[in-house]
């Protein structure tokens, strides 16, 4: 069984995905890390991220260890992953590793084009959102958390700039896939949240298996 988890920069996809597949068992993997370590390499090349070559030599040249480094989140960090995002040779690069993954034993995927591209059948897509100014205030909170000083109007700007280029970009644009399961979590907590989306998985889930 595939569970594609989709949605804007700081929905709250990774938590609510997490918990889903440790519920159903299934393994969990996040995209946006993909991204997040091409960028990474980029930058560490002392390259642009919007450089078409130096982005998929980075793509072709990840390791396992560039997932677990400790850089990979934080403004630079997102709006690199961001760039390198937009490009569709990037994206193509990582499309393979992202099927076989999920076709091994079934997975849930969070990103923002599992349900699109990735796994168009899956058995189950939630299209996570909530208000940019929500978003902006967990992503803040969660920066202060780590110990990163940072300023929420700041936060609010990159959210939404990175939205921007994630619906606008003309390879994989963030969208939702047209049988998601809209789940706004603006006035729900981590908890609250992950009742929701089971009850919306139940629901599709034994509706399916009639
Ligand atoms: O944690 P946050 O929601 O801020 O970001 P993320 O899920 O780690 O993704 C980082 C960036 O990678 C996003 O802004 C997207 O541009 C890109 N991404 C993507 O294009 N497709 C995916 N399946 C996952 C991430």
């Amino acid at each position: 069984m595939i569970i594609a988890v989709d949605g804007p920069a700081a929905a709250g996809k990774g938590t609510l995905a997490r918990r889903l597949a440790g519920t159903f068992g299934l393994p969990y993997l996040d995209t946006g890390l993909l991204y997040r370590a091409v960028g990474r390499r980029v930058l560490d090349a002392g390259a642009d991220p919007r450089d078409v070559p130096a982005a998929l030599a980075a793509a072709r040249a990840l390791q396992p260890a560039d997932f677990t480094r400790a850089d990979l989140r934080g403004p630079v960090a997102d709006m690199a992953a961001t760039a390198v995002a937009a490009i569709g040779d990037v994206r193509a690069e990582l499309l393979e590793f992202q099927r076989r993954f999920g076709r091994e034993h079934g997975a849930v995927l969070d990103g923002r084009d599992i349900g699109t591209v990735v796994f168009p059948t899956a058995e189950a897509k939630l299209f996570v959102t909530a208000s940019a100014e929500e978003r902006a205030r967990r992503r803040h909170a969660e920066l202060l958390a780590r110990g990163i000083t940072a300023d929420y109007a700041q936060v609010l700007s990159e959210v939404r700039d990175r939205d921007a280029q994630d619906e606008n970009r003309p390879v994989a644009p963030l969208r939702p896939a047209a049988d998601a399961m809209l789940l706004d979590t603006t006035h729900l907590d981590a908890q609250a949240a992950f009742t929701a989306a089971m009850t919306l998985l139940n629901t599709k889930l034994s509706s399916d298996s009639i």
